[in-house]
């Protein structure tokens, strides 16, 4: 069967169904709107029209956004191609409505949820066949508008033409980088983001306490390794301490025995500490980092400095040419050379031994990671800037066992992750297969 979508039944108005409402009237297509009340839809699409930066390209779209509830209106999603779930993040409550509207909806809908976290196969576990055939997971970055990332998750019974189908709307229609993941938890770009900043908390602490700023640590974990510019802290402070934490709570019930990740779930005791009183970043007007205006209005920014557990002024930063140059500090031997291999190195390392268990290759890896994390480079990009032959050698002369993808690598007697221009990648059986066009 071949299906395609043209029109979309989104259910729950909030940050992630208002986004995705307005991007798909915005190409065109036909909308259905449903929330809890009909108070609450017409709230949602308010926001639509007035949130800063503008849901919509074009404000006429809303005309396209037919509006109802979920007591009154669900029956209408019969006349959608996609009906895109996205209500609040609880298990019971996404599969009390998977089971309303499975009858409701017509043969040849495709059927989607927006989970940050909960595998599909316990949503669809027990639902009837047509459903499991027909549904997969849509992780959509916040916001919709802007993040250039999407998500796409088969469960183990959905059909290749449902994959197909909101592939090609959410690439084609929608404008998205679609990257093919697993279901497994945090998928792949919040698994690698998350260990980078849950273990980089843990791993930058020791440079902490022999004197290293955290300014400094911000600086070498931003543009000298392909980062944006929030590095380290800034980044945890635009996301919330409080997420962070729900995130490692997550990590902790749902990480595979034996992941690396698995001793990085819990905050150190500064950031716990920081936790506990409310410190958690941008949105309480502080995390590792405030702007703090006087009495006279002056502003200037301020760092918590973890070691003196105390606000002082933000100090710029000097950081060496070796310092900025991506292909020298990874292997230098100073502090910071170290602090950049432990937690960018380690990072790179941990999204090396994910291949086949979070995606099938290196290329939705690491176009994850540039179009949902910002980074530069995918992490096989980067290990390919590095030298994957120089990284092999390292590990090899501290005795640490290799990553799968580098093992896949030094067996196949490859030098690269990519070759001939970026065109071919290095597969997980040792061959080289064209990159897919972007
Ligand atoms: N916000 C993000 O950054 C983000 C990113 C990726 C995925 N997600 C996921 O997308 C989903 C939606 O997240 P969000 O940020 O839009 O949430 P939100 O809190 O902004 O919106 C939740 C929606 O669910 C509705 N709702 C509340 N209680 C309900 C109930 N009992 N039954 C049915 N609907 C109910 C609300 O009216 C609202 O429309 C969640 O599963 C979340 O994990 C969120």
């Amino acid at each position: 069967m071949t299906r395609e979508v043209k029109s979309v039944a989104v259910l729950g108005g909030g940050t992630m169904g208002l986004g995705i409402a307005a991007a798909s009237a915005d190409a065109g297509a036909d909308v259905l709107l449903l929330d809890v009340t009909m108070e609450a839809a017409e709230a949602s699409l308010d926001r639509m029209k007035n949130i800063r930066p503008p849901a919509f390209e074009d404000p006429a779209s809303a005309d396209r956004i037919k509006l109802g509830s979920f007591q009154d209106d669900l029956a209408l999603i019969a006349d959608y191609d996609w009906i895109c779930e996205a209500i609040i993040e609880n298990l019971e409550t996404k599969r009390d409505l998977f089971a309303k509207l499975e009858p409701l909806r017509r043969d040849g809908s495709v059927v989607s949820t927006n989970t940050s976290g909960i595998p599909l196969k316990d949503i669809s576990e027990g639902m009837p066949e047509r459903l499991r055939k027909d549904i997969v997971v849509t992780h959509f970055f916040n916001p919709v508008k802007i993040m250039r990332l999407m998500e796409l998750i088969p469960g183990a019974d959905t059909t290749e033409d449902v994959t197909t189908a909101l592939a090609d709307f959410c690439a084609n229609k929608l404008g998205k980088g679609v990257v093919y993941a697993k279901d497994t938890v945090n998928f792949i770009g919040n698994r690698i983001g998350c260990f980078f900043m849950l273990s980089g908390l843990h791993k930058a602490r020791a440079a902490l306490h022999a004197g290293m700023p955290m300014e400094k640590v911000d600086a070498l974990l931003s543009r000298p390794v392909g980062l944006p510019p929030t590095g380290l802290y800034g980044l945890i402070d635009l996301i919330g301490l409080d997420i962070m934490d729900l995130v490692g709570k997550n990590l902790e019930v749902n990480l595979p025995a034996g992941d690396v990740g698995l001793g990085f779930t819990k905050f150190p005791p500064e950031e716990q500490a920081m936790l506990e009183r409310g410190q958690l970043g941008r949105k309480a007007k502080g995390g590792f980092y405030r702007l703090n205006i006087a009495e006279d209005g002056t502003k200037s920014k301020e760092i918590f400095d973890l070691t003196s557990q105390s606000w002082r002024p933000q100090e710029a930063v000097e950081l060496t040419a070796e310092q900025q140059n991506t292909e020298t500090v990874f292997f230098a031997d100073h502090a910071e050379g170290q602090l950049v291999w432990d937690v960018m190195g380690g990072t790179l390392l941990y999204a090396a031994d994910l291949v086949p268990e979070i995606a099938d290759d290196v290329v939705n890896i690491d176009r994850a990671m540039r179009w949902g994390f910002g980074w530069g480079k995918g992490p096989f990009e980067l290990l390919d800037q590095l030298n994957p032959t120089k990284v092999i050698a390292k590990l090899e002369a501290d005795g640490k066992e290799l990553p799968a993808m580098l093992k896949v690598l030094k067996d196949a007697g490859a030098e690269s992750f990519y070759r001939n221009e970026g065109a071919e990648y290095l597969t997980l059986s040792g061959t080289w297969e064209a990159v897919p066009a972007e």
